[in-house]
C-alpha cells in the first residue's frame, strides 16, 4: 500500500516537471524567451540573484497606490473601525485609508460615505423626526443630514450599518469615525485620503470643509479630492501655505453630470485635461472613463486618457472597483483581471485604485502584476483539474472549453462520460441533455424519468443516437439560477463549441501534451443492466486504442463514486484511481478511509465537506484532508467557481483565497474548478509559495471561525446540524452487472418522490454532484434572506 503511494508522490512530482519539459519542447520559441538566455540580455542583473524591480508604467515608474474606500469596505460597514482596523491586516504596507468628509451642525469632521446619512446608519431609528428635504446641486434630497445635528448628538447615538445587500451585515453597530480617529488609527500612522464631495453644499450652510481643514492644519491627511473645482482651487492656496502639503485630486462624475463651479458637464471638462493642472495634481475617475463597457457588459478597448493624462503630468486613480459589483463579461468574475487591465496591460497603468476590496487589489498589485510568463513555483503542490474543460467560459465539455483548459492552464483535462443509445461513448457533465445543451427544444418527447439516475425527469443522452446529439447545440448555463443568487455567464459563448467523443477528447489530450485527464464514470449499473451499454468497456478500448494504458509520460485518472467501476481498472497500476463522494461529510472515521482505500489512491471531496460555514462563514475546517492524507490517499476538492456568490464571506468575495486557504492551509492535492485560469495564476505567482518569505504582501489562508467570532451573534441564525461521517458499510458497491439487452425507457412525466431519490443515493453521478456542489450557495441564499429581514425590521 505505502508503496503504491510513494509511486504516486514520484509520479506527480514526475509529471510536474513534465509540463516544463513538454510545453519547452512544444513552443522551443517561447521556451528559449522564458528560459535563462533572454533574461541575461535583458536583466544583467539576474546573474548576481536579484531581479531588478518590475518597470510601472505610472506617471512616477513607482507601483500604484491602493487606496481603500471607507477602509475595507466590501467587508464591513463602510468607515466603521473594523473596516479601517481590517486594511492594517489584510491588505499591502502603505494602503491609504478613504474617508468621505461629513461635517456636523458644529463643524466637527466624520467619516462617511453618502451625505444622507440614513443610508448606512441606524440614524432614522435613533432620531425617527429627522427627515427633511435639502436642495443639493440643484437637486431635492430627502432623508437625514449631518448638519441638523451636532456632534455630542449625533456621534454618541449613531452607528453604522451594512447597506449593501451581498455584504454581511453581522458587522453592524459600530460607532461613527471622527477624522482624527482614522489619521491615528495604525502605528506608524496610515496615509489618508479626505474626499470632499459637497463643497458647495456645505457652504450654502453656512460650514465650510476648507475651513475645517485649514483648523485641523491638514494633520495626517496625504491627498484631498473634490468633484468641485472651485473647492479645490480655494484650498489649493492653503495647502501651499501648510506644513504637510496633501496632493490635491479632481474627482470625475459620469460624464453628464455638471460641475458646479464651471457649470460644464465632466465629460466637457475631460476634453481639455490641460486646464485641471493648475489646481490639481492628479484626477479620479470613474474606471470605464479607462476601460469603457458597453451595454451588453463586454470590454471596449481602452481610451487614450491615462497616457494622456501622463503627457501633461497628471496622476490618474481609477474608482468603482468592488468584487462583488462583476465589471463585464471579459473578466471571467476574476476580479484580480480586471486590476491587472488597469495596471499591468502592456500599455499604461493607472497611478491608483479606489477600491472596496483591498485585500484583492493587493494581491493584483503586489502579487500578480508583471508575472504573466512565470512559470509554477518549485514548492507548488496542488494540481489544477478542470471541471468540464473550462465551464465557467464556454459549455462543457465542448472542444471550445478544452481548449480554453488546456489554454489557461489546467495540468489535468477531464471527461464525464456517457453514452449514446448507439454506443458512442462522448464527454457531458450528465446524462440528462437538458443541463448543458437545446434538448429542451427538440427532444422533449424523449424525455423520460429514471429515478436510478436523477429524481427529475430528463432527456438522457442512451435515449438518443450520437447523430442525434450531434444536432444539439451546447447551452452555457450559470451552475446556480439567477434566483438563487446565480450570475450569468458569458452570454456571447452561449451556443459555442462542439461536444466530443471520448476518442475525439483523448486525440486532443495527446495533442496538445497536458500532463494527464481524469475519465469519470457514472452510471455504470444501470447502463448495463438496463439499457446494454458497457461503459467501463468503452472507456477501456478507448484508453488503449489512444495507448493510454502503455505510454506513462501522462497521467491518467478514472474516478467514479462506484468502487466496482474503479476495481475493474486496477489491473493498469499507472491509472490513478479516484473515488468520488458526492454527498457532503462531515468526517471521515478510519474504517471508512481504510474501505476506500482498497480501491482507490484518492478521493475527489466536495468544499462543503472540508470547510463547514455558518450564515455563510467559515466555522471551521473538518477533519476529512488529514484523515484521507493519514491513509496515503491524495485529495481533490470539487467545485471551485469564481462567482463571489459561491464563496463564504471569510473569502473576501475573491476566489484566489479560497486558493490559497485549500491549497496552502488545507493542503488539498487537486482542485477541481469551472475557471483554470484563476487558479493558474494563483498558482504561478510568487504568493502561492509558502516558503518565499519576502513577500510584500502574502496571500494568506482564512483562519476558520476568525470572522465569526467578531460577528454579532444576534445576525446570524443557529448553525445547522453537522454533516453526517461516512460510514465504511456505504462505500463498498456491488459487483458490477452484466450488459444485458436494452429496455426502452419508463415515460415521463410522473414527478419524483423523495423515497425514490433515496433509493437512488448510491448509483447515480452527476445530477447529484451539481447539487451537492452549491451547499455554499444555497447557504448564501438564506444568509442574504438573514441580511433582508434584518436590514427591513
Ligand atoms: C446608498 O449607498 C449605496 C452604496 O454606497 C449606493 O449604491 C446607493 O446609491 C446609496 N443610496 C442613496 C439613496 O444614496
Ligand atoms: C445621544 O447621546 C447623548 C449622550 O450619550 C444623550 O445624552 C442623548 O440623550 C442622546 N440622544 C438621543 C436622541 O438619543
Ligand atoms: C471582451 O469580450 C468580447 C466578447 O467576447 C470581445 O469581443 C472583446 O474584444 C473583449 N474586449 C477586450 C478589451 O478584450
Ligand atoms: C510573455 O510572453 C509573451 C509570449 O511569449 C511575450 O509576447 C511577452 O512579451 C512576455 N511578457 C513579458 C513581460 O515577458
Ligand atoms: C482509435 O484511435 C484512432 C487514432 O487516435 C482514432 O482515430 C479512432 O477513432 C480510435 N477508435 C476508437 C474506437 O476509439
Ligand atoms: C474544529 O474542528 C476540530 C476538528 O477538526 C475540532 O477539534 C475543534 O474543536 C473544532 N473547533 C470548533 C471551534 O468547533
Ligand atoms: C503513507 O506513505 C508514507 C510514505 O510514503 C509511509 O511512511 C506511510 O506508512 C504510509 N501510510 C499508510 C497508512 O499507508
Ligand atoms: C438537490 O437540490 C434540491 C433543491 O434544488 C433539493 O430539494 C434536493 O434535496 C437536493 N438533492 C440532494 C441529493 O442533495
Amino acid at each position: 500500500m505505502s508503496r503504491m503511494n510513494k509511486m504516486m508522490q514520484y509520479l506527480v512530482v514526475a509529471f510536474l516537471f513534465f509540463i516544463e519539459l513538454i510545453t519547452a519542447q512544444k513552443h522551443p520559441g517561447i521556451g528559449i524567451q522564458k528560459h535563462p538566455g533572454i533574461g541575461i540580455q535583458k536583466h544583467p542583473g539576474i546573474g548576481i540573484g536579484i531581479p531588478p524591480p518590475p518597470k510601472w508604467l505610472t506617471l512616477t515608474g513607482q507601483q500604484p497606490a491602493l487606496i481603500a474606500r471607507g477602509g475595507f469596505s466590501g467587508l464591513f460597514p463602510d468607515s466603521s473601525r473594523y473596516a479601517y482596523d481590517f486594511v492594517t491586516q489584510v491588505s499591502m504596507p502603505n494602503s491609504i485609508f478613504h474617508c468621505d468628509l461629513q461635517l456636523t451642525k458644529d463643524s466637527v469632521g466624520f467619516c462617511q460615505t453618502e451625505l444622507n446619512l440614513d443610508n448606512s446608519t441606524n440614524i432614522a431609528q435613533v432620531f425617527p423626526q429627522g427627515q427633511k428635504t435639502y436642495k443639493v446641486n440643484g437637486k431635492d434630497v430627502r432623508g437625514w443630514f449631518a448638519i441638523d445635528y451636532f456632534a455630542d448628538q449625533l456621534l454618541p447615538n449613531v452607528t453604522s450599518v451594512q447597506n449593501v445587500l451581498t455584504r454581511p451585515n453581522a458587522f453592524d453597530g459600530q460607532p461613527l469615525l471622527l477624522v482624527e480617529d482614522v489619521t491615528s488609527i495604525s502605528k506608524p500612522p496610515p496615509r489618508v485620503w479626505l474626499n470632499v464631495q459637497y463643497d458647495l453644499f456645505y457652504n450654502q450652510q453656512k460650514i465650510s470643509p476648507a475651513l475645517y481643514l485649514e483648523d485641523l492644519r491638514f494633520a495626517g491627511i496625504n491627498y484631498i479630492s473634490s468633484p468641485e473645482i472651485g473647492f479645490l482651487k480655494s484650498i489649493g492656496a492653503k495647502v501651499d501655505k501648510a506644513r504637510t502639503k496633501p496632493k490635491l485630486v479632481f474627482r470625475f462624475l459620469e460624464p453628464d453630470a455638471i460641475e458646479p463651479t464651471t457649470n460644464q458637464a465632466y465629460g466637457d471638462i475631460l476634453k481639455n485635461l490641460a486646464s485641471i493642472k493648475p489646481f490639481a495634481s492628479g484626477i479620479l475617475v470613474p474606471k470605464t472613463y479607462i476601460w469603457p463597457i458597453n451595454k451588453e457588459m463586454y470590454l471596449l478597448p481602452p481610451t487614450t486618457l491615462v497616457n494622456d493624462a501622463h503627457k501633461l503630468g497628471l496622476e490618474v486613480y481609477a474608482s468603482g472597483f468592488a468584487n462583488d459589483y462583476p465589471g463585464s463579461y471579459n473578466y471571467s468574475y476574476d476580479p484580480t483581471a480586471e486590476y491587472l487591465q488597469f495596471i499591468d496591460n502592456g500599455l499604461f497603468s493607472v497611478d491608483g485604485v479606489l477600491t472596496d476590496f483591498a485585500p484583492t487589489a493587493s494581491e493584483a498589485i503586489a502579487c500578480l502584476a508583471h508575472n504573466k510568463n512565470a512559470s509554477k513555483p518549485k514548492n507548488s503542490h496542488s494540481l489544477i483539474i478542470s471541471h468540464n474543460g473550462a465551464s465557467g467560459d464556454y459549455t462543457g465539455c465542448t472542444d471550445l472549453a478544452y481548449e480554453k483548459a488546456v489554454m489557461d492552464g489546467a495540468d489535468i483535462i477531464d471527461c464525464s462520460v456517457q453514452m449514446s443509445k448507439d454506443g458512442i461513448a462522448f464527454c457531458l457533465d450528465s446524462a440528462d441533455l437538458l443541463g448543458d445543451t437545446t434538448a429542451i427544444t427538440t427532444f422533449m418527447s424523449k424525455s423520460s424519468n429514471i429515478p436510478e439516475i436523477q429524481p427529475m425527469n430528463g432527456v438522457f443522452t442512451f435515449d438518443l443516437t450520437w447523430t442525434e446529439i450531434q444536432t444539439l447545440k451546447p447551452q452555457l448555463k450559470a451552475p446556480l439560477s439567477q434566483d438563487m443568487g446565480g450570475l450569468p455567464r458569458n452570454p456571447a459563448n452561449k451556443d459555442k463549441g462542439k461536444f466530443l467523443t471520448l476518442a475525439q477528447f483523448l486525440d486532443f489530450a495527446k495533442a496538445k501534451a497536458v500532463t494527464g485527464v481524469l475519465i469519470n464514470i457514472q452510471n455504470a449499473p444501470y447502463l448495463a443492466s438496463k439499457r446494454g451499454l458497457d461503459i467501463v468497456g468503452a472507456v477501456t478500448k478507448a484508453l488503449s486504442n489512444a495507448t493510454f494504458d502503455k505510454q506513462s509520460t501522462q497521467q491518467v485518472m478514472i474516478q467514479s463514486d462506484d468502487t466496482s467501476v474503479l476495481e475493474k481498472f486496477k489491473e493498469v497500476p499507472s491509472y490513478k484511481r479516484v473515488y468520488d463522494i458526492t454527498g457532503i461529510i462531515g468526517d471521515a472515521p478510519k474504517p471508512s478511509v481504510d474501505e476506500i482505500k482498497r480501491y482507490a489512491d484518492a478521493v475527489d471531496v466536495r468544499r462543503p465537506s472540508i470547510l463547514k460555514t455558518t450564515a455563510f462563514f467559515i466555522s471551521n475546517f473538518t477533519k476529512v484532508v488529514d484523515e484521507m492524507h493519514a491513509a496515503n490517499l491524495s485529495v481533490h476538492v470539487s467545485t471551485l467557481y469564481n462567482e463571489y456568490t459561491s464563496l463564504a464571506f471569510d473569502f473576501f468575495a475573491d476566489p484566489m483565497i479560497e486558493l490559497a486557504t485549500l491549497i496552502e492551509a488545507l493542503k488539498v492535492d487537486a482542485v477541481v474548478t469551472d475557471y483554470p485560469a484563476t487558479a493558474n495564476v494563483y498558482m504561478r505567482s510568487p504568493c502561492s509559495d509558502p516558503t518565499n518569505t519576502n513577500l510584500e504582501y502574502p496571500i494568506t489562508p482564512v483562519e476558520p471561525g476568525a470572522l465569526l467570532e467578531i460577528a454579532a451573534p444576534e445576525a446570524l441564525p443557529p448553525s445547522g446540524a453537522p454533516a453526517p461521517a461516512l460510514q465504511a458499510a456505504s462505500i463498498v458497491d456491488p459487483p458490477l452487472p452484466p450488459v444485458s439487452k436494452a429496455e426502452e425507457s419508463p415515460k415521463a412525466p410522473e414527478p419524483a418522490d423523495d423515497k425514490k431519490k433515496s433509493a437512488s443515493a448510491s448509483g447515480s453521478g452527476s445530477g447529484r454532484r451539481s447539487n451537492t456542489s452549491l451547499c455554499l450557495c444555497l447557504s448564501l441564499v438564506a444568509a442574504l434572506t438573514l441580511s433582508l429581514i434584518l436590514t427591513v425590521h
